[in-house]
């Protein structure tokens, strides 16, 4: 095996990451990307395995031929076969609203590696040093064994990954209720963090000059400590955001981890991720009415988010699943909105059933895609094309907002948050300015929910209460096979 062919490998597997980044933005296209990032993946794996085995370093441009060897092989072997092993069990194991978890659990193992990475190349400076004869500890060897653009890649990839590994336990810890989802308020807390970042800068500056382990070591307590503050005080309703932020820092641990390693694969691979991860929290951001700025500067859910006390917004309206189905076969269109209650439920087969039974009677039928609805971005998406929805009557919220006001009936199926009018019109809501689904301008609202308890940002909503809306209580599936059943024996008898 050449150094030329790992290189031309590596390109490829770059370049089907881009292709797999590309295929994954569009429903039609998304099979497709899924194949390119497997391909991608597993060729950047076999041959890194390979290059590692035989010797090669082809970031070094060097032909070494001191591989790890058999022994390494298998030693590697081991470690691949526990870890698919775990994350075989781990995939078949977790439910669909149990992913945003399991997600922020796999970002803090990118983030450890990159501290463990940044760690082992400190050792392997002092470590060279020892062989040459000098003293691991003498600070002008250690600078020169390490050079001023390593020791910056060290401090700063130990930093990212420090940062990243604490922020994903801490949002583990909170998106699988194990830790309040209230957000931590300590008196100035932005000053606090952006103080260790001016901290974190300076230690880089003196860490170039001067490389010692009391320095890399007090800077990834530092870095720890900001990793956990700056999560913790997060309120639950901005949790979506710091998902994919957190997304994009593992992305740029990864890079760092490149960096150090001089693997030129890791550093393209981590720097698509990092980027692709700011661009969804981006476009998170905008769906959440949330401002970037204040995300990237670690500022986010500033005020905390608290929850809205309790109004007395009047009596609520109930409706049944025969009183639904009539509604449903007079109406000439019919919008669903969907939200984390219906992927709880599993209702999304009835209700492509439902939809694709008011198809055929010539009633025109879409559904209204909120970009935060359920916990993770695009959950209702994967949903709707696991039950084989047609992709063209999924729209998004902005292509579907203006038409519900001539729309004769929407039904909110478990979605709660992402149809409360208060992010509209009460400035003083825990959610006020996110962008919502304007389901009341529709004719008549059907809201399948179990209770009136409020949703996920634990803000009550007045929607319930308006005269337009009716309650269907009960499990979101059991109701939509309710409706379904009424509407088929309706159409097999008119009366
Ligand atoms: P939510 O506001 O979370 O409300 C879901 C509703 O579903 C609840 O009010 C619940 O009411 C109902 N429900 C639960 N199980 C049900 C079942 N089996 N049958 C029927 N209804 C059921 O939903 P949403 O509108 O999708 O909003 C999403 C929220 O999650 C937003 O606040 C968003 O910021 C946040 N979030 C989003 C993400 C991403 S990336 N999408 C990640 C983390 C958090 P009952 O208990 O009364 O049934």
């Amino acid at each position: 095996m050449s150094l030329t062919l790992i290189q031309g490998s590596y390109i490829i597997a770059g370049l089907l990451f881009i292709l797999s980044l590309a295929g994954l933005s569009k429903h039609e296209t998304a099979e497709g990307g899924n194949r390119n990032g497997i391909l991608g993946m597993g060729a950047a794996l076999i041959i890194t395995i390979l290059a590692a085995v035989v010797g090669i370093d082809a970031a070094n441009s060097a032909d070494d031929r001191t591989g790890s060897g058999v022994t390494g092989l298998a030693l590697l072997l081991l470690a691949m076969v526990i870890g698919a092993a775990i994350g075989i069990w781990k995939a078949r194991k977790v439910e669909m609203t149990g992913m945003p978890e399991l997600i922020a659990l796999l970002h803090s193992f990118v983030g450890l590696a990159a501290v463990l990475v940044g760690f082992n190349s400190f050792f392997d400076a002092e470590h060279r040093i020892e062989q040459a004869g000098g003293i691991a500890d003498n600070v002008a060897d250690l600078a020169g064994s390490l050079g001023p653009i390593h020791s910056g890649e060290v401090f700063i990839g130990v930093f990212i990954g420090a940062v990243t590994f604490t922020g994903s336990i801490v949002a583990y810890l909170k998106l699988s209720a194990k830790m309040k989802s209230a957000p931590l308020m300590l008196p100035g807390h932005n000053w606090l963090n952006l103080g260790a970042i001016g901290l974190f800068l300076v230690l880089t500056a003196v860490f170039i000059k001067r490389p010692g382990i009391g320095l890399l070591v007090g800077m990834t307590i530092i870095a720890l400590a900001l990793g956990f503050h700056l999560v913790a005080s997060i309120g639950g309703g901005d949790m979506p955001v710091v998902v994919s932020m957190l997304n994009s820092y593992s992305g740029w641990a990864a890079a760092a981890a490149g960096f150090m390693l001089n693997n030129d694969l890791l550093i393209i691979t981590g720097a698509l991720v990092g980027s692709s991860g700011a661009f969804l929290s981006y476009i998170m951001c905008k769906g959440m009415g949330r401002s970037f700025i204040n995300v990237i500067a670690g500022g986010f859910g500033s005020d905390g988010g608290v929850v809205g006390e309790a109004k007395d917004y009047g009596e609520h309206r109930e409706i049944d699943a025969e009183g639904t189905a009539e509604l449903l076969l007079d109406a000439k269109s019919v919008v669903i909105t969907p939200g984390y209650g219906m992927a709880v439920a599993q209702a999304q087969y009835p209700v492509a059933e439902i939809t694709s039974v008011l198809r055929q009677r010539g009633i025109d039928v879409r559904f209204g895609i909120h970009p935060v609805a359920g916990r993770l971005p695009g959950h209702m998406n994967v949903l709707l094309a696991e039950a084989k929805v047609p992709y063209d009557i999924v729209l998004e919220m902005d292509e579907i907002n203006d038409d519900l006001a001539g729309t004769d009936v929407v039904l909110v199926i478990g979605a709660n948050d992402t149809v409360n009018p208060s992010a509209l019109d009460d400035p003083a809501s825990p959610i006020a300015g996110m962008p919502v689904l304007r389901v009341w301008e529709s004719a008549n609202v059907i809201v399948f929910k179990r209770s009136m308890a409020t949703g996920y940002a634990g803000v009550q909503n007045p929607l319930f209460f308006k005269e337009n809306t009716a309650m269907l209580f009960g499990d979101a599936k059991q109701r939509v096979d309710d409706i379904l059943r009424a509407v088929q024996e309706k159409v097999a008898s008119p009366v």
